[in-house]
């Protein structure tokens, strides 16, 4: 059994702080995962599955396991002349899902290109990007019941999916463990290409008739453009979630700033951009010491090598303070806070 004792979080975090777990283990089956629920040196102690670690911040020591679901492959499961179901183990990488699947010519996820973090993570905050969300093309996932060991199918009505929520994100949170997700594709795909900026990198490209891959080839480079890449500099994309609003409270803010960014959000309420209201605020590119708010996203706090979990989440604090004395919104975060 891999069972790593006091082991160094750093490497498995994508913010890049330090912190470390009690013990580390890792499964590839859900014959070991089962394997490692029974190990006595782990009986008792909280858990916690850490997939690409692209959306947590670690602001203190893990005295318990942190699991790495390492369950790797992916097949069709079912196909007809229109559709295909393709079921990805919870530890691929998504993008490399993603390339697969474009690159098989299956529509459906390649607006959700280059989204870092593992398949497994995909459907616990209904990841989403340039006007698709993986809920429009979810089939089902596979979990294993933590109460009793049973693996159990979950439908995309049951997942309960929801802006960047899911069940697993609240009442079944540390229930499960998600073993493989499984996506309807279609071999004669429409592509989504009606979010601003996939439009205007289209017609920058002179493309028309867009494929998939173009539509891909284009959020890519989108991306590339705005977020910071993980690798280079610590950051968990999008710190906070775009806040839903009353029209009323729009409606009084934008009399302030005509150039609001907004989108209706069905019932008399609003989206606002949340990036918009933190540049607002004042708070792009804002540095101090080794953290600081994204240069060209507001959105995305960094960590510029060594800031403590702690520190980053402070800033947050400030940062939602901030927003709620200038406008009035309250600011919720996205990232998981532990
Ligand atoms: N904006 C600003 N200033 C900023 C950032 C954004 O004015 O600093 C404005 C933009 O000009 C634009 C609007 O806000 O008019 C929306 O910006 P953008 O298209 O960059 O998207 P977002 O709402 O900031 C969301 C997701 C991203 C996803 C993009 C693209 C959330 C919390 N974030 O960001 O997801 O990539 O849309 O679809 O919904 C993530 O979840 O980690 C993530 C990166």
């Amino acid at each position: 059994m891999d069972i790593q004792r006091d082991a160094d979080l750093q490497p498995f975090n994508t913010f890049h702080v330090a912190a470390r777990a009690a013990r580390l283990a890792r499964f590839r089956s859900v014959e070991e995962l089962r394997d490692l629920l029974q190990a006595p040196e782990l009986k008792g102690l909280p858990q916690m599955v850490f997939g690409g670690g692209s959306n947590i911040l670690l602001t203190r020591d893990w005295p318990g396991v942190i699991l790495l679901n390492e369950i790797t492959g992916m097949e069709v499961v079912e196909e007809t002349d229109e559709h295909v179901v393709v079921r990805s183990g919870a530890g691929e990488l998504w993008h490399q899902f993603v390339t697969y699947c474009v690159g098989q010519g299956w529509g459906g996820i390649e607006n959700l290109s280059l989204i870092p973090g593992k398949v497994g993570a995909a459907p616990m905050q209904n990841i989403g990007a340039y006007g698709v969300e993986i809920k429009d093309a979810f089939d089902h996932l596979e979990a294993l019941r933590l109460s009793d060991g049973a693996v159990v199918r979950f439908s995309a009505a049951e997942c309960r999916f929801g802006y960047r929520e899911s069940f697993f994100k609240r009442e079944g949170k540390g229930q499960y463990i998600i073993l493989n997700v499984a996506f309807k594709l279609a071999k004669h795909p429409q592509v989504h290409t009606h979010y601003g900026s996939i439009k205007h990198e289209l017609e920058k490209r002179g493309i028309t008739q867009p494929s998939i891959q173009d539509v891909s080839d284009a959020v890519i480079s989108i991306r590339r453009s705005k977020l910071p890449d993980p690798l280079a500099l610590g950051n968990a994309g999008s710190f906070f979630k775009n806040p839903v609003v009353s029209a009323e409270l729009a409606d009084r803010i934008k009399a302030e700033y005509p150039d609001m960014v907004s989108f209706p959000a069905g019932d008399g309420q609003v989206k606002l951009a949340a990036g918009w209201l933190i540049e607002k605020a004042g708070w792009k590119g804002f540095r101090e010491a080794n953290l600081g708010v994204h240069k060209d996203q507001a959105l995305v706090l960094v960590n510029y090598g060594g800031s403590t979990g702690q520190a980053i989440y402070d800033l947050s604090t400030r940062v939602l303070e901030s927003v709620k004395e200038k406008f009035g919104v309250e600011l919720e975060r996205e990232v998981n806070i532990v």
